[in-house]
């Protein structure tokens, strides 16, 4: 295995494990299954007192094996978390994002009424006209900046999920190994399940709002814009950049396009799950489930609602915006200096958003956003932030 760089530089598992040594060394010597490591456990003073008196200097080593096990073993298992991400489970919920945020901004409609005024001059007066270009206008560019910005939200937050239940996988594990008897409830495969179903809530609830957020600050930003107007591609970028800093002016609160306020989620979302839970005959488990639920729940809100979650998200923003004027800048080859005027940019800004969408196997932004150091950083925050688990 390869230690890819940029995790160590940005997070340093080390400290994590030496803070959390007892779980981990144990979940080391479980699934890394060296005899050494385990018999060096003991001398740990895990367990028996009169072990501790053997020789230290072995056990030092051994320990430090151990550790250094623990180290590359999370490591391994985060990497594989954040696979599972960017192969699995984000490119499934894509299609349903576009063909919700299309269904939702659907600029075929206007296009079709212009062109039928075209055809027939009689068709629609010149105010008519007008308006339908002012809508075309601000839907353009609603499209594109809300494709950003879901694509963004949706990464972030499945990893968010991916790394909570991940890492509290780990630790079940680890308690398991050293507590046999110990009878606490693991994380169900419906609880699991339950859980990721969330990641469904934007495209089928939260997008109208997100939606409707964005269409008012590119309203806001395009009122003075005349469709004659030349744009450079610098004014291009500017006209993103400024809707962008609308929407963030009022501190978005982004946990409200991607989870419901009473962490309900609607019926035919929830349905797969529910159905998984009618064949749960213990009223018990039933209710333990839903506590555990609840606790992962409440923590991926309060990691949506950290500073650390705003941060990164601008970063995503950034990026994307960048990957947006990168596929525009094709159409400003062989243009003058002076620009292009703002009616013909139009088809190719909404253009942009269907790009962003595209090809969930193979989507060019999911990858910019996969090798982001920024959102590697923040995965591995997510991962190690334990509080109670670690305690165990
Ligand atoms: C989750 O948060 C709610 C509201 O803050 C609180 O009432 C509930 O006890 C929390 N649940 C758990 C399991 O921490
Ligand atoms: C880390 O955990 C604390 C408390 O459990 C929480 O308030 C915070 O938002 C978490 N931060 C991240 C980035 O996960």
């Amino acid at each position: 295995m390869t230690t890819p760089l940029h995790i160590t530089c940005y997070y340093d598992f080390k400290a994590w494990v030496k803070k959390h040594q007892r779980s981990l060394l144990v979940a080391a010597g479980l699934v890394g299954g060296g005899s050494a490591v385990y018999y060096g456990l003991h001398y740990l003073g895990l367990t028996s007192q009169a072990r501790k008196e053997r020789d230290a200097a072995r056990a030092a080593l051994l320990h430090r094996e151990a550790e250094e096990r623990a180290e590359a073993q999370l490591q391994s298992h985060f990497e594989s978390i954040q696979r599972i991400s960017d192969t699995t489970t984000l490119p499934s919920v894509l299609p349903q994002l576009k063909a919700s945020l299309f269904s939702k901004v659907d600029l075929s409609g206007l296009t079709e009424k212009l062109i039928l005024g075209k055809d027939d001059p009689q068709a629609l007066s010149q105010r008519d006209k007008m308006q339908l270009w002012q809508e075309l206008k601000t839907l353009s560019f609603t499209r594109t900046v809300c494709a950003m910005s879901a694509l963004s939200l949706l990464d972030l937050f499945i990893r968010i999920q991916l790394n909570i239940l991940g890492r509290r996988v780990y630790f079940d594990t680890a308690r398991d190994f050293m507590n046999p008897e110990d009878l606490h409830a693991p994380l169900s495969m419906s609880v699991q399940h339950k859980f990721i179903a969330f990641a469904g809530y934007l495209h089928h609830k939260g997008l109208a709002a997100l939606v409707g957020d964005i269409y008012k600050a590119a309203e806001i930003e395009l009122r003075g814009k005349q469709l004659k107007e030349s744009f450079t591609l610098y004014d291009l970028k500017n006209v993103f950049v400024r809707i962008l800093a609308t929407l963030d002016s009022k501190r978005p609160a982004w946990v409200q396009y991607v989870l419901p306020p009473d962490n309900v989620l609607p019926e035919d979302l929830a349905g797969a799950s529910s159905a998984a839970d009618a064949s749960n005959q213990f009223a018990d488990v039933a209710t333990s489930d839903n506590e555990v639920l609840d606790q992962l729940m409440n923590e991926t809100r309060a990691v949506l609602a950290s500073n650390e979650f705003h941060e990164v998200q601008a970063v995503c923003l950034e990026v994307m915006l960048d990957g947006v004027m990168e596929e525009l800048y094709t159409i400003y080859r062989g243009s003058s200096d002076s620009g292009i005027p703002l009616a013909k940019l139009l088809p190719p800004v909404a253009g942009a958003g269907s790009t962003l969408l595209e090809h969930p196997d193979e989507n060019r932004f999911i990858r910019i956003l996969a090798s982001l150091p920024q959102v590697h950083a923040f995965c591995a925050l997510v991962y190690t932030n334990s509080s109670e688990e670690a305690a165990a």
